[in-house]
């Protein structure tokens, strides 16, 4: 058997999902299929085009990139220019690729894929779930046929980022995060409190990057300026989270989710107040079976090794 990983990334691009996505890109052993976006961090038009710089500067030109929902289902869109700068790239203006992205929606490539491929691939949900809730409404039978699906987004009873109770991508859109977490995937989360209980990248290791002086070493530091700054001004420090590059580390090598366990989870999208919020039930208290297996916790120094690996090669 093939040991190569058929992944599909689903991505509102902006910081951290570049490198999530360059990673993807370019690590050996990897075929990435596809990439999706989905409007959340910027809107779609502007996430579409960071998938494709990215795309363009990790040299894979054949990986087509499909645009899909510019919002979520039932809401309007908020976004987080404050996080990833207002080009969603630190502020970098990077030129206009040339790169151009395909016709069909990214729902129904999402589809497509999953049929054409039936247990081979994983998917990596990075950005608020729109478009996998809209591909599962087209399509249930994709749950039996995704080989896996990582699902960074929500955080195992722990604060929120832009709201005090959810984390950004179950905020964005609750009511997609929930019918995707109750679908029967064979899902993973890989929450918000594992990359942000202690910082997975700080001040040390951007000095390390900064000496490598390779293009991709350069990308990282302009993609991520604007989160690195944030972190400097709340903490004194350079440091970043990296949830998204985290997420397709664990699904390239499942060792970096060191440790993780089965739980029944849910997604409020009632409230206001707790919009988003995902509930993971450790002890067992509301009796139901386990949807989920929940990222308990991340081996950081093979993460880096990883990241800095893909750094030095170009
Ligand atoms: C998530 O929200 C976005 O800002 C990041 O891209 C990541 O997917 C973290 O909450
Ligand atoms: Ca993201």
């Amino acid at each position: 058997m093939s040991q190569r990983k058929m992944l599909l990334i689903d991505t509102d691009t902006a910081g951290d999902d570049c490198t999530a996505l360059l990673l993807a890109a370019c690590w050996p052993g990897v075929e990435l299929k596809a990439v999706t976006t989905v409007a959340g961090n910027v809107p779609l038009s502007l996430g579409t085009r960071n998938a494709l710089t990215t795309l363009e500067i990790a040299e894979r030109p054949d990986v087509p990139v499909y645009p899909g929902a510019v919002k979520p289902l039932m809401r309007e869109l908020f976004t987080a220019e404050h996080i990833h700068g207002s080009d969603g790239m630190g502020g970098s203006n990077f030129p206009e690729p040339s790169l151009q992205p395909q016709d069909e929606h990214a729902a129904q490539a999402i589809v497509r894929l999953i049929n054409e491929y039936p247990g081979e691939i994983e998917m990596i949900a990075q950005a608020p779930l729109t478009n996998l809730a809209l591909a599962y409404s087209l399509d249930p039978s994709i749950v039996g046929k995704l080989k896996r699906l990582w699902v960074m987004g929500g955080a195992n009873n722990y604060i929120g980022n832009d709201s005090p109770a959810a984390e950004f991508n179950f905020f964005v859109d609750p009511e997609a995060a929930n019918i995707v977490v109750h679908a029967g995937f064979n899902l993973t989360m890989m929450g918000w409190d594992v990359c942000h209980r202690s910082p997975v990248m700080a001040e040390e290791h951007f000095r390390e990057i900064e000496a490598m002086n390779t293009a991709f070493a350069s990308f990282y530091m302009k993609v991520l300026r604007t989160g690195m700054e944030l972190g400097l001004k709340r903490t004194g420090q350079r440091r970043l989270s990296h949830p998204d590059t985290l997420t397709v580390a664990m699904a390239i090598d499942n060792r970096i989710m060191s440790r993780s366990g089965r739980y029944y989870i849910d997604v409020e999208y009632k409230s206001e107040l707790t919009r988003g919020y995902s509930l993971v039930d450790m002890n067992g208290v509301l009796k139901k079976p386990p949807n989920a297996e929940v990222c308990l916790d991340a081996d950081r120094e093979l993460f880096r090794e990883m990241v800095f690996t893909l750094l030095q090669q170009h």
